[in-house]
């Protein structure tokens, strides 16, 4: 089965470029060349929903000449993909805290999400300045000032609308989670491989895809029980 939402933890490309004698931004270049393929691909496969985490809010703690390159490299990637997601029918979504951005950026994020609003094939997230933590406690301030209504936190989490991930892919050999989606993997299925995310492309994602596939989730019930759900709805 085909997971509905994929996450990924996009990391290595400082390394990719150290590998061949070169500045880190050069590891980030060619790391939006694995976001387009990714993309295509989820488009292809018929996934639902891909979420790419591309900046944490503790990234803004990176050497400034860094952040600058990358937030350069986003805002020229929202308009270069433009084409990129009408041919593939993307809706493009940013989820972060976007009061870190600056109003430029935020303009175009802006454009490239009204642009695509109606698309109705892929939704691509985009996390930038996103942490878990920081998701958390907003959401927990927005249901709290509105009187702590009954029901879920999740319809104040900044994802609200998007289902949870049922799989979680981090590139470059890392097996921690890093403040990504805190609340949302509860049950999420985790994916690691030592794939540089410059070197993750079709052939890297599809064989994570079948790795999933491979795998019995349980949600806290028995495996026998999961069984016998699975042949009742047959
Ligand atoms: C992931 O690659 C991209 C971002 C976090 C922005 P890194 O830049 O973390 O690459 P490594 O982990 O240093 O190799
Ligand atoms: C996680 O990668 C964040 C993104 C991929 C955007 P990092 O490279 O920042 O994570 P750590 O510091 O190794 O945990
Ligand atoms: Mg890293």
């Amino acid at each position: 089965m085909v997971p509905r939402h994929v996450a990924i933890i996009m990391d290595g490309n400082g390394r990719w470029a150290k590998q061949r004698g070169k500045e880190r931004i050069y590891g980030h270049y060619e790391g939006t060349e694995s976001v387009r393929a990714c993309a295509e691909y989820a488009a292809e496969a018929g996934i639902g929903y891909l979420s790419l985490f591309a900046f944490s809010e503790e990234n803004w703690a990176r050497p400034e000449a860094e952040v600058s390159e990358l937030m350069r490299l986003m805002a020229s990637s929202i308009l270069n993909e433009r084409p990129t997601f009408r041919k593939n029918n993307i809706r493009f979504v940013v989820v972060g805290n976007r009061a870190h951005l600056s109003d430029a950026l935020n303009k175009d994020i802006d454009g490239a999400m009204e642009e695509t609003a109606s698309n109705t094939g892929l939704t691509l997230v985009i996390f930038l300045s996103y942490s878990g933590r920081w998701d958390i406690m907003q959401a927990a301030g927005r249901w709290a000032a509105d009187g702590a209504p009954e029901g879920r936190l999740d319809d104040y989490m900044a994802t609200s609308g998007i289902p949870d991930p049922d799989l979680l892919i981090r590139t470059s050999g890392e097996q921690r989670i890093s403040n990504f989606m805190l609340w949302q993997c509860a049950y999420t299925e985790f994916y690691f491989t030592d794939t540089l995310w410059p070197d993750f492309r079709k052939a890297e994602f599809r064989q994570a895809l079948d790795e999933f596939a491979s795998r019995q989730r349980r949600f806290g019930k028995t495996g026998d029980q999961i069984t016998q759900e699975k042949n009742d709805s047959k």
